[in-house]
Order: structure tokens, then C-alpha cells, then sequence
């Protein structure tokens, strides 16, 4: 046996009463435990998780006020964003269990010069980008390293495009355990596997793509003593979800009546449809939000999905975007996402390279910045306007996923006007959203020159 070398999970690991279960999303089977892939032993499909006591919770403004309450406290458990909504949430077996980074609590922006010149009412950006880790990777891995740790794991591995293999090793090492991130070679920003290694992961970059990736890992997964810590497993999810809680929360419990997410593995999505949907359930809130996903044009296997398929079977695609985080051909969590979509009455819609980049400079301009795939969003809400899917009169919610900080080669070939994307006709739009670097001797003429000169363009632009 070749991984004689990882212990098991200690045996000893904490028994606890468990009110939750896990549900199969194709035949329905409940049950209280998952297989190590957490796939139905049955229909093969994903497992979601429920816990029958959310159906009984203090009814609308007493949970309200609960939470509120909580941000005032000092309790580590309070203090995370994820945490403070633990009502909703599989309860381990107790508080000093949760391995925590004080995720969550992310800003609620205006986005005033997007509004304008969408011209949609009420524009706003969700940064989950604002997390420990710069990504919303952190809410869901909060919750899935603390029943990792409480189930006797040593090692915890997951394939990755950057984000959740940087958000895990941080988990992993707050909890004391080890961890295995599987990357595709080349193809993932040296930001991200910079936190890999820092906070220890075992980090092996391997000759495929995402895809492959996560394939080798479910093999592995049912070989070594190594928990799977991507958006497959549901504990991954339900922290997930507390990103639309605390945005309603922050909305005063008003529901925008559009939310967009960049859909990649399409595990946010469901998440973030799931507690819609939970929250419509419990009477949190009064009506749902439509929820939207937007893909790469080069990574579109949900839109064609939906489109060519009507939502009945996957269709995978050979992924190509510059927007590294969402490079994924075969989105595990497909089925879920068309749940959410046709539940809430959502669109799925793709966009190019070029309207990537230009989305991603205007948010930047807003003195907010994301990374490119958080960018799909603001680029998708101009198309689903342009098809008359989104009315001016809408309130609208972008999730943004990931810190600009994620990708700074991006932005930095971006505003030298080096990305290929923009290698296309001249572009006026884009070449006033462009600030090029400049080199200039060290004399207060050049610099003043300079100065001038953006003045002037400034001007000239207005
Ligand atoms: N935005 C960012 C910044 C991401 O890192 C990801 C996914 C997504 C959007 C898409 O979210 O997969 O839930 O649909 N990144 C994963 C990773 C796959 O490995 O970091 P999704």
C-alpha cells in the first residue's frame, strides 16, 4: 500500500450527536454519513446538506437581532463572519473546534461610476475578495478544515486554479494539519502559489489543466487517509452561504433583485443560490433574488450546458481564459448551479477576453479593483442589459471573488496594453481605463511634464 506513510484519522477523533444529513441532489437519499468522494453511493451525484432544526428557528427578526447582536461580541466564534450565522450552518461538536481566520465581513460597495454608466439605479459590489486569503474560498474552507479537523484528519488536499489550494494551506495550518494542493502547471498566478508555499502546503504542480487535477485527487482521495477539501465537499458550501446572508443582512434584509457570480467550478453559485433559497424558506426574506452566473467565453460549459443541453447533461469544454481562477472545462457542481439558476430565475451568460479586461479596469477605477474573474460579473451585467434581461430600474449585486492583488500580472499587461486580448482594433474606451507605468529621469521638469501631460488627457477625456 503506497500511502502506508499518512496516518489514518485518529479514532478517537470527536463523536458528536449530529443533527445534519446529507441529501443526494439527483435521487434525494439522505443519509448521516458521506463517502470519502461525497458523491451519492447510489446515483453518483453531489450531496448537499440539511439539518432539519433550520425549519424550526426563531422566526424572522429574533435570528435578525441575534446576529446583529453578535457583531458586538468578542467571542472568536462572533467574530467570524461565517460563524456569527452558525443557526444556518452544521453545528460541530463544539465551539473550540472551528478553525478560524476572522473570515467573512466583507464591505458592501456603492459602485457610483458603473451605475452611471450602465445606467442601472443601484449598483453595488460584495467583495469577498476582502477575506484573509483575498478570496471568498476562505468562508466555505472555515467550516470544511474545522469537520476535517474534527474528524481525525492529518492531511487535507485539493485541486486548484489558485484560490482555494492558497485559502486551504491557511486552513490547514491554523489547524495543525498538512496539506496536499494539486495545480496545473503554468497556468496559476504566482500570487497564489507564493500563499501556498508560505503557509506550508505540499504544493505540486502538475502537467494538466484544473480538470485533471481534480480527477487525480478523487483517485487519491479514495487510496490515502486525505480529506477532499474542494467545492465537492458541502461543508465547503454551507460556509459559502454565508456570504448572501451577510450581503442581506447589509441590505437591511431588503433582497436586491439581481445578483451576479462569476461561475467557474459553479460551487459559489450553489451556494450562494442555496441560501437564497433557505432564507425565502425560514421567511428571512420576502422574495428572491434572480441569480445569475457569467462565464469566460473560453470556459463556458454551464452556458452551453443550459443551451444546448437544457440543463439535463453536462457539456464539458477544453477551458482557455486569461482569467486564470475560472479555467475550468468540467464544473463539478453543474447540476446544482442549474437548480439555482431555475429556481431563482436566473440567466447564464459568457464573456469575451476583452470585455474581461475592460470590466476589470472600470472596477478598478472605482478604487476597488478585483481579479479577472471576479470581473466576469460587471462585464456579464452589461450583456444581460444589452439583451434587456436586466432593467435600469434593478438593484443589482455583483460578487466579487478575488483582490486584485491575486493577479497583478494581469493588471500590470493590462496597462502596458501587453494583454492579448487587447492586440485587437485600437479601442478608445479601453486606452482612457489604461495607466501605463513611465520611466523618466529623476528632475522635477520631467516629472512636472508628466503632469501636464495627464492633465491634459485627463481633459481631453472628460
Ligand atoms: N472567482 C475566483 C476568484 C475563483 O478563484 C473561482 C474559483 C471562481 C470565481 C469560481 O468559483 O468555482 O465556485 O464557480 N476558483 C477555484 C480555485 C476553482 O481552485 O481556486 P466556483
Amino acid at each position: 500500500m503506497p500511502f502506508s506513510a499518512i496516518s489514518e484519522p485518529d479514532p478517537e477523533s470527536h463523536q458528536h450527536k449530529q443533527a445534519y444529513r446529507f441529501c443526494c441532489i439527483g435521487c434525494g437519499t439522505v443519509s448521516k454519513s458521506a463517502a470519502k468522494d461525497f458523491r451519492c453511493a447510489h446515483c453518483g451525484s453531489l450531496l448537499e446538506i440539511s439539518d432539519p432544526s433550520w425549519k424550526s428557528l426563531p422566526r424572522g427578526d429574533a435570528l435578525k437581532s441575534l446576529w446583529r447582536e453578535r457583531r458586538s461580541s468578542n467571542l472568536p466564534s462572533d467574530l467570524s463572519g461565517v460563524w456569527r450565522f452558525r443557526e444556518l450552518l452544521p453545528a460541530p461538536a463544539s465551539v473550540e473546534q472551528i478553525v478560524s481566520l476572522r473570515e467573512g465581513n466583507t464591505p458592501l460597495y456603492e459602485l457610483p461610476r458603473s451605475s452611471r454608466s450602465t445606467g442601472v439605479r443601484q449598483l453595488y459590489a460584495k467583495h469577498q475578495g476582502m477575506n484573509p486569503t483575498g478570496s471568498f474560498k476562505d468562508t466555505g474552507m472555515t467550516v470544511a478544515a474545522t469537520f476535517a479537523r474534527q474528524a481525525g484528519f492529518h492531511w487535507v488536499g485539493c485541486a486548484s486554479t489558485g484560490n482555494t489550494s492558497a485559502s486551504m494551506a491557511a486552513y490547514a495550518a491554523r489547524g495543525g494539519m498538512r496539506s496536499l494542493v494539486l495545480v496545473p502547471e503554468g497556468k496559476i498566478s504566482w500570487s497564489k502559489l507564493s500563499q501556498a508555499l508560505d503557509y506550508g502546503a505540499l504544493t505540486l504542480q502538475l502537467r494538466t489543466d484544473f480538470d485533471g487535477c481534480l480527477r487525480l485527487l478523487q483517485e487519491l482521495v479514495q487510496r490515502a487517509p486525505i480529506y477532499q477539501l474542494n467545492s465537492i465537499n458541502p461543508f465547503r458550501i454551507e460556509g459559502q452561504k454565508t456570504a448572501a446572508l451577510e450581503l442581506l443582512e447589509q441590505l437591511d434584509w431588503h433582497p436586491p433583485d439581481h445578483i451576479i457570480v462569476p461561475g467557474g467550478n459553479l460551487g459559489n453559485s450553489s451556494a450562494i443560490g442555496k441560501a437564497l433559497l433557505e432564507m425565502h424558506d425560514i421567511g428571512l426574506i420576502a422574495r428572491l433574488p434572480k441569480l445569475s452566473v457569467i462565464q469566460a467565453e473560453g470556459a463556458n460549459a454551464l452556458v452551453r450546458t443550459l443551451r444546448e443541453a437544457g440543463g439535463k447533461h453536462l457539456i464539458s469544454v477544453q477551458a482557455e481564459t486569461r482569467a486564470t481562477a475560472i479555467r475550468i472545462g468540467h464544473p463539478a457542481s453543474w447540476q446544482k448551479a442549474v437548480k439555482v439558476l431555475q429556481a431563482t430565475g436566473g440567466a447564464c451568460d459568457e464573456v469575451s477576453e476583452l470585455e474581461i479586461a475592460q470590466a476589470k479596469a472600470e472596477i478598478g477605477a472605482e478604487g476597488i479593483g478585483c481579479e479577472p474573474a471576479s470581473a466576469v460579473t460587471l462585464a456579464g451585467l452589461k450583456k444581460l442589459q444589452s439583451k434587456g434581461f436586466v432593467k435600469p430600474e434593478e438593484s443589482i449585486v455583483l460578487i466579487l471573488t478575488g483582490n486584485l492583488l491575486k493577479d497583478p500580472d494581469f493588471t500590470i499587461e493590462f496597462h502596458r496594453g501587453e494583454l492579448s486580448a487587447q492586440s485587437t482594433p485600437p479601442n478608445a474606451q479601453l486606452d482612457a481605463l489604461r495607466h501605463p507605468p513611465a520611466v523618466l529621469d529623476a528632475s522635477l521638469e520631467a516629472v512636472t511634464r508628466a503632469l501636464e501631460q495627464a492633465e491634459k488627457s485627463r481633459n481631453e477625456n472628460a
